[in-house]
C-alpha cells in the first residue's frame, strides 16, 4: 500500500502540463500535524476560553438583575425594559380573524391567523427571503417591501374570492418588529438602533409604525396597523395563551431576547402616566444588550471581540454576539482561522472558502453535535462540501468539541439571562414556565437541557423549578392575539390608559 497522505498539491511536468493531486488521508497516526495529542492540547486550551463556572455564572446574574432593575427605573438605559403597552394575560378566549406581519432576523412572514377561543387558532402564512441589500438599504423602502407582501397575501388569502374579506371591511394587523424601539402607546414604536445585522438608513430614532402605516396607504390595503409588537412579548402572549404557567418568554434565533410580564407599580419610570397600580403590562427587556460598550460582566474571548469589531454596530448588543445565531458559527470559524494561521489546520490545503466572515453557518455547529457515526461522516461532508477541505479524524472530534463548547457556553449564559427575571420577579420557589422559540432552542441538540443545567448550577436544586418549553409562534399567532387584545382593550375605550 502507498504511504498515505493527506491534502493537494500540484506540479508542473517539463511538457509544461500540470499535474493536481489529491489524496485522502488514509491512515492519521502517521501525520506530522493534527494528531490526536496535539489536537487534545490546543482543545484544552479553548475549553478554559469557552467553561463558565457555576460560580461566574452568579456573579453574572447579580450584574443582570441590577442592570434588569436599572432599566425599570430610569429611562433610555442600555438595557431599555421597554414598557409594551401589552396589558396582562389573554383570556384564551380571544377570536377573529387578524393578521401578523412578521419582521424578524432572516424572513418576513406574512400570516392569516384565525382565534377561535379556548387557546385554539388556524394559521396559514406565507414566508417571503430578505436580501442583504434590503436590509440595509433605505428603511421605508424596506416597509414599502412589507406593504408589497402584504398586498399579495391579502389577495391570494383574503380576496372575495377567498371569502374572507367583504368590501370596506379591514382587517386589524399585528406588526411583530423585532428590534428595539420604545413604545408610547401599543401601536408607537421608535426604532432605538437596529440590531442583528440590520442597517436600513433613515430608520434609527423614527416612528417605524408611522413609516409602515405610510406603506400601506402606498398599496391601499384594507388592513389597520392595531398593534406593534416584539417577538418575546408576543411568545410570551402566545405561550400564556396556550399554557397559562408561562411567566417569561426568551427568543434563541438570529437574536436573542427575553419578555415577561411585570407588575405596573414596579416600572418607576412610568409612574407618571399614572396607570393603575394593579395592573401588569409585558416588559420587552432587549437583554441582547447587556455589557453592552462597557464590557464588565461577560466572559469575552478574542474571537468575541473580533466579532464585535468587526459588527457593524461594535460595542452593541455585547451578550447577543456571544448567544444568538446569527454569531456562533462566526465565533468558530474565527477559532479555525487562528488554528490554520499558526499551521495546525488543513496544512496544505486551500483554505479560502472557510476564511470569508460568516461563511460559517450556526446550523454547521448542530449538525457537528448531532453526527451520530464514530467517523463524523456529517463534519466531513459540511468541509468538504461547502469547503472543499479533507478533515481527518482528530480534527473532526475537535471541531465537534469546540462547537460544544461554544453552544454550551451560549446556553449557560442565556441561563444566567432567566436566572436574573427569576430573581427579580421572585419565581424561584413557586417555580415557572418559560417558552421559548427561535432556531437554536428548536434545533440545537441539546441546548435546552444546557439551560437547564445551568439553571440548577446557579441554584442549586430550587433550579429545577424553573422549566423552558418549546413556545407557540409568538411572532405570528402572538401578534394576532395582541391585536386581538389592543381591539377589546380599544372598543371598551381603554386605549393608552387603564
Ligand atoms: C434582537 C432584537 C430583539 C429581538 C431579538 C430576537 O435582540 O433587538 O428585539 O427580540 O433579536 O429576535
Amino acid at each position: 500500500m502507498p504511504a498515505s497522505r493527506r491534502g493537494s498539491g500540484s506540479f508542473t511536468l517539463t511538457t509544461g502540463q500540470t499535474i493536481a493531486i489529491h489524496t485522502r488521508t488514509q491512515d492519521e497516526e502517521d501525520l506530522p500535524h493534527a494528531t490526536k495529542k496535539t489536537m487534545a492540547d490546543h482543545l484544552r486550551k479553548y475549553e478554559s476560553l469557552f467553561t463558565l463556572t457555576p460560580q461566574r455564572m452568579r456573579m453574572i446574574v447579580e450584574a443582570f438583575t441590577e442592570t434588569l432593575e436599572l432599566g425599570l427605573n430610569k429611562p433610555n438605559q442600555i438595557v431599555p425594559m421597554i414598557p409594551t403597552y401589552v396589558f396582562g394575560w389573554p383570556t384564551g378566549q380571544e377570536k377573529g380573524d387578524f393578521l401578523a406581519l412578521d419582521l424578524g432576523g432572516t424572513n418576513l412572514r406574512v400570516c392569516l391567523v384565525t382565534l377561535q377561543g379556548e387557546g385554539k387558532f388556524e394559521i396559514s402564512q406565507t414566508k417571503y427571503r430578505l436580501s442583504e441589500e434590503q436590509k440595509q438599504d433605505d428603511g421605508q423602502k424596506l416597509f414599502d417591501f412589507c406593504a408589497e407582501c402584504l398586498h399579495t397575501f391579502v389577495e391570494t388569502n383574503t380576496g372575495e374570492g377567498a371569502g374572507q374579506l367583504k368590501p370596506g371591511q379591514s382587517l386589524p394587523l399585528g406588526f411583530t418588529f423585532s428590534y428595539p424601539c420604545s413604545q408610547e402607546r401599543i401601536d408607537h414604536g421608535e426604532l432605538i438602533r437596529w440590531t442583528k445585522g440590520f442597517g436600513a438608513g433613515n430608520t434609527e430614532g423614527r416612528d417605524v409604525a408611522e413609516m409602515f402605516k405610510k406603506s400601506l396607504e402606498k398599496y391601499q390595503l384594507p388592513i389597520k396597523l392595531t398593534a406593534l409588537i416584539n417577538d418575546t412579548t408576543g411568545t410570551l402572549i402566545a405561550s400564556h395563551y396556550v399554557n397559562p404557567k408561562t411567566k417569561i418568554a426568551v427568543i434563541f434565533g438570529t437574536g436573542c431576547n427575553a419578555a415577561y410580564m411585570e407588575r405596573v407599580k414596579d416600572i418607576a419610570k412610568i409612574e407618571h402616566l399614572g396607570i393603575d397600580h394593579g395592573a401588569e403590562m409585558a416588559i420587552n427587556c432587549e437583554w441582547g444588550a447587556f455589557d453592552s460598550f462597557e464590557h464588565e460582566h461577560l466572559p469575552r474571548t478574542k474571537y468575541d471581540t473580533i466579532v464585535d469589531d468587526t459588527s457593524n454596530k461594535p460595542g452593541e448588543q455585547a451578550f447577543e454576539k456571544l448567544i444568538s445565531g446569527r454569531y456562533l458559527g462566526e465565533i468558530l470559524r474565527l477559532v479555525l482561522c487562528e488554528l490554520i494561521d499558526e499551521g495546525v489546520l488543513f496544512l496544505g490545503q486551500n483554505t479560502y472558502k472557510l476564511e470569508k466572515p460568516y461563511c460559517f453557518d450556526t446550523a454547521f455547529l448542530s449538525l457537528m453535535e448531532s453526527d451520530p457515526t464514530d467517523e463524523l461522516l456529517m463534519v466531513i461532508g459540511i468541509f468538504t462540501h461547502f469547503f472543499a477541505l479533507e478533515t481527518t479524524l482528530a480534527e473532526r472530534q475537535f471541531f465537534r468539541a469546540l462547537a460544544k463548547l461554544i453552544g454550551r457556553r451560549a446556553a449557560r449564559l442565556s441561563s444566567c439571562g432567566i436566572a436574573a427575571i427569576v430573581n427579580k420577579m421572585g419565581y424561584l420557589e413557586e417555580g415557572c414556565s418559560v417558552g421559548a422559540d427561535g432556531s437554536l432552542y428548536n434545533k440545537y441538540p441539546g441546548f435546552a437541557d444546557r439551560v437547564h443545567e445551568g439553571l440548577q448550577d446557579i441554584f442549586g436544586d430550587k433550579g429545577r423549578n424553573i422549566v423552558t418549553h418549546h413556545a407557540e409562534d409568538g411572532s405570528g399567532v402572538g401578534s394576532a392575539i395582541i391585536a386581538a387584545m389592543t381591539k377589546h382593550r380599544k372598543d371598551a375605550g381603554l386605549y393608552l390608559n387603564v
